[in-house]
């Protein structure tokens, strides 16, 4: 699959034409998130349903914004795109040129984040970080991946946002690592009174911010020693469509 980092290259990109601007020319030298394995594998799973068309849409945590654009070119009728970083806001905006009429993106926390959707999408920072800060990463903005010591400060929160963000009969789409708790994430939107299931996996090769934690994680016992790939997963979050009552007569 062509990933989204490469969507740039309009030789290989259907999303991308020789006018809408590369997210290499608008990434700013690492200031914001550029779309990686997690990010290909949300666009995947929203691609395999077509729960894109017609969709009033969020996309939380939108970085580069390459999820909300691609959410409005599967169909979706509008698409929120927050982030709370003013440099993820001016590139998704920049990005999103092509579908500006239908992409509004805000700048914003998801811990206020409010409305109610058909569709909602995120890749939140998740990976499990000590709590010193000792661990830099010079490649990517901290904020886009740093989620505390269990990888759960923000996943934690999209979890429990996730039965009020979504209209009845809605879907939320959230990707993570194996190290910030799967089963964890299941559990919480299901607690809420969600059907959650992973609906997409798969196993990639340590990138540079987990290859900088692994020693970390294998001195607290949450990496095999030597191990250097994580499985990723998305978790299809549904909130059950009101039933309907037949009609009396
Ligand atoms: C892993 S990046 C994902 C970027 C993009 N969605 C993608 O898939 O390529 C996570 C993004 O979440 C943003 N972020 C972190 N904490 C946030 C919060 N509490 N509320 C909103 N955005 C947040 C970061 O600024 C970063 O852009």
């Amino acid at each position: 699959m062509t990933s989204v980092a490469d969507r740039d290259d309009p030789t290989t990109a259907p999303l991308f034409t020789s006018t809408t601007p590369t997210i290499s020319d608008l990434l700013d030298h690492g200031k914001v998130y550029r779309p990686q394995h997690d990010s290909d594998l949300l666009v995947e799973a929203v691609q395999n349903s077509d729960h894109a068309v017609g969709a009033a849409a969020a996309d939380l945590c939108t970085g580069s914004g390459v999820i909300a654009r691609a959410i409005a070119h599967l169909g979706a009728r509008s698409v929120v795109a927050v982030d709370a970083s003013d440099d993820a806001v001016r590139v998704a905006r920049a990005l999103c040129t092509d579908s500006a009429d239908r992409v509004a993106v805000r700048h914003g926390d998801v811990a206020t984040f409010r409305g109610t959707f058909d569709l909602v999408t995120c890749n939140p920072p998740y990976v499990p970080s000590p709590p010193d800060g000792r661990i830099q990463e010079p490649g990517l903005p901290r904020a886009a991946w740093e989620a505390g010591i269990n990888g759960r400060a923000v996943l934690d929160v999209v979890c429990s946002a996730a039965a009020d963000l979504l209209k009845p009969g809605g879907n939320m789409y959230v990707v993570q690592s194996e190290f910030a708790g799967i089963e964890a994430s299941v559990t919480a939107l299901r607690s809420s009174g969600l059907v959650a299931d992973v609906v997409v996996e798969r196993h990639i090769p340590f990138g540079p911010v987990l290859s900088a934690h692994a020693a970390w994680l294998e001195a607290n016992g949450r990496l095999e020693k030597g191990r250097r790939v994580e499985l990723l997963a998305v978790i299809r979050a549904h909130k059950r469509p009101v039933p309907t009552r037949p009609q009396s007569r």
